[in-house]
């Protein structure tokens, strides 16, 4: 799959610009604070109606204007999609795809697929488990919306879930409580069953490309904490059991303790935790590894590859890294921003150069 233009109408710094995308290498340049990450973010907007960075959606309307509009056209294998997003100033967007209004965002998902990475997502690894699901979860609700869909009933029955723990009255929660777990238990099967078999999937990719982006030197092994495996009914069956077992100490805590929400990620590098003894270099790696077996799975689900945004990937990967990083990304459409692209990590490989500046595409060059 290939992004082909891409129209920004007062998004961020951007006035009014097309892009033309060519369907290989792209590289957007320019010095700091011109537009190479908001470009970024534009595309992968219409991958999943969320942005990568800003958690309120208004920001990315222009200082002073009312309204912004993304509007852009990919090609996949199955044909062509537009996908356009509206954003207004009491934060409420509008989706089009290919020109009518969708009224879910769960319509949105899997029209455009990506593979984001940006220097913030060095969390996937630094940082707290939330930020390992938000992985799975953006990846998997690109992939099925049925995954969208049972995450947020999940969700939204985990947040009644947790209120009534706070009830002061024990004899209401026993009463009511086996019927919200019941539905909780079948939302959260669904969710765990994809996640392991997404890790299932991933995981092995991911530590290949780690050996080949380190020149065999380091080992990642990535490992799951869910504790449930199986069919969505055994895994139900478990969780409600445990559920069960553990509502004392729920009513104690006043929040729902296990299930999907707890879930994590586990990375060692040469069996260590890279949490917390990798370097910028290795977590960095190890990020865009996960990121490049995120790519496979979408070409084993579709067929086809996404489309790999690299915002700002090269600092602090050394040059040998840098260059094999660009070898793996040869098969997809890659939207490669950077302030300086060294010659010798990009060689001879054929790359549409655009360069921005204050908002504005400066140059264009194939
Ligand atoms: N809503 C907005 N309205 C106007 N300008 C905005 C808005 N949001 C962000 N900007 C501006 O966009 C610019 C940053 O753009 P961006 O993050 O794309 O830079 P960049 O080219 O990726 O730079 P760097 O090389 O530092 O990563 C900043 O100058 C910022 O003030
Ligand atoms: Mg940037």
């Amino acid at each position: 799959m290939y992004i082909k233009n891409l129209t920004l109408t007062n998004f961020r710094n951007y006035s009014e610009q097309e892009f033309e995308f060519a369907n290989g290498l792209n590289l957007l340049s320019g010095a700091n604070a011109q537009g190479k990450t908001n470009a970024a973010e534009a595309i992968f907007f219409l991958c999943t109606g969320y942005s990568p960075r800003a958690n309120k959606d208004k920001i990315v309307i222009k200082n002073g204007e009312e309204c912004a509009k993304i509007l852009g056209k990919a090609q996949s294998i199955y044909g062509e999609v537009s996908v356009g997003i509206n954003f207004y100033k009491n934060d409420n967007k509008e989706i089009y795809v290919n020109g009518l209004k969708v009224l879910k965002i769960g319509e949105l998902m899997g029209n455009i697929h990506s593979v984001f990475f940006n220097p913030s997502e060095l969390k996937l690894v630094q940082e707290s488990p939330e930020d390992r699901r938000r992985f799975m979860n953006i990846s998997l609700c690109q992939k099925s919306k049925g995954y969208f869909y049972a995450l947020s009933r999940y969700n939204k029955i985990l947040s009644q879930r947790n209120n009534l723990l706070k009830e002061p009255d024990t004899y209401l929660i026993k009463e009511t409580l086996p019927i919200w777990d019941e539905q909780l238990s079948k939302e959260a099967s669904k969710i765990i069953k994809a996640r392991n078999e997404f890790l299932t999937e991933i995981s092995p990719i991911a530590e290949e490309k780690h050996a080949m982006l380190s020149n065999g030197k380091e080992k990642l092994t990535m490992k799951t904490e869910s504790g449930y495996y199986g069919t969505e009914e055994e895994i139900a069956y478990a969780l409600k059991q445990d559920l069960k077992m553990g509502l004392d100490r729920d009513i104690r805590l006043g929040f729902t303790s296990i299930g999907p929400h707890r879930d994590d990620i586990k990375f060692t590098l040469n069996d260590m935790d890279v949490r917390v003894y990798g370097s910028q270099g290795q977590q960095r790696t190890v990020a865009l590894s996960i990121k490049l077996a995120e790519a496979e799975s979408f070409y084993n689900h579709f067929g086809e590859y996404p489309i790999m945004i690299l915002d700002d990937v090269l600092s602090e990967l050394d040059k040998p890294r840098q260059r094999r990083l660009m070898g793996a990304v040869e098969k997809m459409q890659t939207i490669f921003t950077a302030t300086h692209i060294d010659r010798s990590v990009i060689k001879d490989k054929p790359a549409r150069r655009i360069v921005i500046e204050n908002g504005k595409i400066k140059s264009v060059k194939d």
